[in-house]
């Protein structure tokens, strides 16, 4: 257990590791604002009601919210302790699409959930940690950067960006006293990305050999 303990803020808190890692920051004895965003008529702190049950503390929040929403939920976040020590840009978002056949709105979308969303998030909370001079801004990333899967273009696009913008972003901090970080993840089967619940949004069967080949060599880990 730290003896001072942190303040931490995580995105997409609904299921996977950000559901997961919340009670993990608890068991520290650190404090910890999970947030999630409305969905299927219910909002983000009733879709996180068992985290709250746990001894989180539950916000609302879409991480494709317009700029400035962001910054007033920022402000509304860093007040609930006084301070934020640790972002966890978790929130992420996963359609498939062969490159041929995928529109300009489905990258875009697709951009706006994995890289534009965090950089924004982080945008709102910089300057109240730059203020106190202390912070940790964590941004989740996927090996898949780094290997072809086909079918994967919009969401490896997407993360690449935040492995190039983020290097750039730890030196404009540093001298704050800030620091940032990637965590590149390999893979692992949450229930959304079982076999066959991965949904491919514009696959015709021309392209259906190079897919399922993407199953088995790029994503199909189970
Ligand atoms: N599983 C893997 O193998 C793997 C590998 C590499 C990287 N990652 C990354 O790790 C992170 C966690 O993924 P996971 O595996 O735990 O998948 P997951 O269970 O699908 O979790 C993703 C979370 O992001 C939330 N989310 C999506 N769009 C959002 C938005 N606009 N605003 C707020 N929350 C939003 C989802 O909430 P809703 O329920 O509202 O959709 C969900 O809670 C993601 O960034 C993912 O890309 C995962």
């Amino acid at each position: 257990m730290s003896s001072q303990p942190l303040t931490w803020v995580v995105t997409g808190c609904s299921s996977g590791l950000g559901e997961a890692l919340v009670p993990a920051i608890l068991a520290q004895g650190d404090q910890v604002i999970a947030t999630a965003r409305a969905r299927d008529n219910l909002s983000g702190t009733d879709r996180l009601a068992a985290l709250k049950a746990a001894g989180a503390t539950v916000y609302e929040l879409d991480v494709c919210h317009p700029q400035e929403e962001l910054d007033t939920r920022a402000r509304e976040i860093w007040q609930i302790y006084g301070k934020v020590d640790v972002l966890v840009n978790n929130a992420g978002y996963i359609d498939m699409g062969i490159v041929e056949e995928i529109s300009e709105p489905f990258l875009i979308n697709a951009l706006r959930t994995n890289a534009f969303g965090p950089l924004n998030v982080s945008r709102a909370f910089l300057p109240l940690m730059r203020a106190r001079k202390t912070g940790t801004v964590l941004f989740t990333s996927s090996v898949g950067v780094y290997y072809g899967a086909p079918g994967a273009s919009c969401y490896t696009g997407a993360k690449g960006l935040l492995e190039t913008v983020v290097p750039n972003l730890a030196l404009e901090l540093a001298p704050f006293g800030l620091r940032t970080a990637l965590l590149t993840y390999s893979y692992w089967v949450v229930v959304r990305s079982l076999a066959g619940n991965l949904f491919y949004s514009a696959t015709t069967r021309r392209y259906a050999a190079a897919v399922e080949g993407a199953r088995l060599e790029g994503w199909g880990g189970e």
